[in-house]
């Protein structure tokens, strides 16, 4: 059992395989303190001193301990974790403990996405607390894994009065530690520059990344890391959240006067306003935790773990993804049946194993400007239908998938004609718009209704194998028909439970179909969409070059499996740059690999290598998908080189990647010192034609290749000499 509860203590101890976490029942009224988290503490007596209270000094102790979950109005200035409002007016809110039971299993949210895991897999404490006079119970849920270092956590609240209780705040999680000279690290970013790394010394002072476009956005991220200054991938002590929520949210980390760090996560309370009528219960989504005293790389390796194992289902959960061709960058607009056909039929040639029919296949989309919400395919374009068109691609041996963009409507589409009240818009008020389109109000069942029925129809119509889920646009004008005025604040998280509810009906209709989100490239890449698709688009700009740094922030958290990476042409269409072929195929390769260009124009000489990328593609995926990562070089830090690598559990096979960025004339690359392999069994590498053992190899270095050039990328396979 990886929880106990030592009730002289009055500790709760919660384990994985190398860390602990505790907490405990701190005086008599019942409040919950934050006592410990950190590296494994064995052992079921620890002798802990808990803070003591002091009723004379109450708001002392209140405002200087450190708190599990701290409840706004009562002391505790420092970010806190929930506010409500009584039906007289009231916001303090102070729980104490009530009861706690400890199962093996974990619960899911209802609603929401979240990890999952076995009874043997996973062991869950439920701590309730109750504030009678304000009539909130509150449910604190944390579960520890037994094959990960990882805690989850999350809060059920529930309405225990008689009378009508408004929540105006609710994060899911908050951990209180001592300053440990600590740095901190968050994702930030733009369309086509998503999730780059950025790491800032922690100051006296709140510092935090939010969302507030109704998506978990490209600009900042729902995750952030303290880490122990001048941790480094193999050391340093991390401390990690990971929010499993695809909305607006709140990540922050305050330097608090007692100098200890307070790191919450949560939905963000902007316009958040929730109604609990008397007897009624809200789920606030789960944060992932993870601490690692080793260093990010370890940090990186139990998030790639958990999600892997504990978060991503469906039939694609475990196994090679096909292989696709997307006419997006090839064609945009402009295709037909015809010219689908003759790029199906030389990718198939060349081995590729899907067609994917991106944007413009439907009503009278000849163009971004109109006809989102027309599921009706566009029969001009897709002569003969789209059951001819997919069959003469399965004919050729392919797969078929195709583009959807549900949740928006363009004010020039039959949809809007009929029901201009469903897009989002506040009345007497012209809502903004982007690309020209304006958002359905999905928080209405009859929205979603007509969302799932028309995507229904499309996909039941033909062998469709393959939808890539696109939202190209921020929430704004925010305002819903069905909800009443003083529930309008219900609106971000009801939509999010809508996406997350046609979702979920769309993968139980289609229980084969390989599902990959996207918004605008990688804006809502997070670990809620990956409930739902165990893939996702990483970014829009698929320069080799820029895709390092973009990968390289979005597998700190994400797996190998999960990013969407495709070949495209040059220059380049987001920034002009001309990479060699190679390369660009070596850097998909960290992803689930895919083409996204005209197969029917590009140079002779590239589509002969199609062949060679295909089989490397086949030989290495098992490996990249399943294997642990490393980060051996990041050119974002050192302007030159960049490596990473994946090796096998069992430690007998490795791929690196390696990536000359800048070739410096007379300085030979930086060393490639790898990491996680078998210091004892000796590799063969065919690329440089020699055999070397693990602790050579981790010690000394891998001797890449030096090129002439920049861009230029190499691959090198390492296979345990038996
Ligand atoms: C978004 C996606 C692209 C493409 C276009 C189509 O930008 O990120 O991959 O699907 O929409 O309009």
């Amino acid at each position: 059992m990886g929880i106990i509860y030592n009730s002289e203590e009055r500790i709760f101890k919660i384990d994985t395989p190398k860390s602990t976490y505790m907490l405990g029942i701190g005086d008599d009224f019942g409040h919950i303190v934050h006592v410990y988290y950190g590296k494994k503490i064995e052992g079921d007596t620890f002798g802990i001193p808990l803070p003591t209270i002091d009723p004379k000094n109450k708001i002392w102790y209140m405002d200087g301990s450190k708190m599990e979950y701290p409840t706004g109005d009562i002391g505790d200035f420092r970010e806190h974790c929930i506010e409500i409002k009584n039906a007289n007016g009231a916001h303090a809110l102070e729980c104490g403990y009530k009861k706690h039971r400890i199962y093996g299993g974990k619960p899911e949210i209802p609603g929401l996405p979240a990890t999952f895991a076995g009874e043997n897999e996973c062991t869950t404490l439920e701590l309730t607390l109750v504030d009678e006079i304000a009539g909130v119970e509150l449910v604190l849920i944390y579960s520890a894994f037994e094959d990960v270092d990882v805690i989850t956590r999350s809060v059920r609240v529930k309405n225990i009065g008689s009378d009508e209780l408004k929540l105006t705040k609710i994060l899911s999680a908050c951990i209180d530690v001592d300053n440990n000279n600590f740095e901190i690290i968050t994702l930030h970013g733009s369309w086509g520059r998503e999730r780059h790394i950025q790491r800032n010394k922690l100051t006296y002072g709140r510092y935090g990344v939010y969302s507030e476009r109704g998506v978990s956005s490209h600009q900042d991220h729902p995750f952030m890391a303290i880490v122990e200054g001048g941790t480094t991938q193999k050391m340093g002590e991390v401390y990690a959240m990971n929010f499993v929520y695809s909305g607006n949210f709140e990540a922050q980390c305050e330097l608090t006067p007692q100098n200890a760090a307070r790191m919450v996560m949560g939905i963000n309370p902007y316009q958040f306003e929730w109604t609990l009528n008397s007897g009624e219960v809200f789920d606030a989504p789960e944060v992932v935790m993870v601490y690692s005293a080793n260093g990010l790389g370890e940090m990186t390796r139990n998030f790639h773990d958990l999600y892997r194992k504990h978060l991503i289902r469906g039939k694609y959960k475990s196994t090679k993804r096909p292989i696709l061709i997307n006419n997006w960058e090839a064609t945009y607009f402009n295709f037909d049946t015809d010219k689908l056909l003759s790029i199906a039929s030389k990718a198939a040639e060349l081995g590729i194993e899907m067609l994917v029919v991106d944007d413009g296949w439907f009503g009278n989309r000849f163009d971004d400007n109109r006809a989102l919400g027309d599921w009706v395919v566009n029969e001009d374009k897709i002569k003969g239908g789209l059951k001819y068109l997919v069959d003469e691609v399965n004919k050729l041996g392919m797969k078929f998938g195709m583009w959807f963009e549900p949740e928006m409507v363009c004010p020039d589409s039959d949809l809007y004609r009929a029901h201009p009240d469903w897009a989002i818009s506040i009345p007497g008020r012209e809502p903004g718009r982007a690309r020209n389109q304006l958002v359905l109000d999905i928080t209405r069942k009859e929205v979603r209704d007509y969302i799932f029925e028309s995507m229904s129809k499309v996909l039941h119509s033909a062998n469709v194998e393959y939808v890539k889920w696109d939202m190209n646009r921020a929430l704004t004008d925010v305002w819903s028909a069905d909800l009443a005025a003083d529930r309008q604040g219900e609106f971000y998280h009801r939509y999010v439970l809508g996406v997350y509810d046609l979702q979920g009906r769309l993968i139980k209709e289609f229980p084969d179909l390989l599902l990959e989100n996207c918004s605008s490239g990688g804006g809502r890449y997070d670990p809620g969409m990956l409930y739902f698709s165990p893939q996702i688009w990483c970014s829009d700009n698929a320069d080799a070059i820029t895709r390092l740094d973009i990968q390289e922030g979005t597998s700190l958290i994400y797996p190998l499996s999960t990013m969407g990476a495709h070949i495209t042409d040059c220059p380049n269409h987001s920034n002009g740059r001309v990479t060699p072929f190679e390369t660009r195929g070596i850097v998909a390769l960290a992803g689930t690999f895919g083409y996204e260009l005209d197969i029917t124009k590009i140079p002779e000489e590239e589509r002969k290598q199609i062949p060679d990328q295909i089989a490397m593609y086949h030989r290495y995926n098992d490996l990249v998908r399943e294997g642990d990562y490393y980060r051996i070089l990041s050119f974002r830090e050192n302007n030159r080189d960049d490596s990473y690598m994946v090796v096998s559990k069992d430690k007998k096979e490795a791929l690196v990647t390696f990536v000359q960025v800048m070739h410096m004339t007379s300085v030979p690359n930086l060393p490639v010192k790898l990491e996680g392999l078998d210091p004892d069994t000796m590799y063969r590498i065919d690329e440089i034609d020699m055999t070397l053992s693990g602790s050579v190899l981790m010690n000394a270095g891998l001797p890449v290749k030096w090129e002439h050039g920049d861009y230029k990328a190499g691959l090198y396979y390492l296979k345990a000499v038996e």
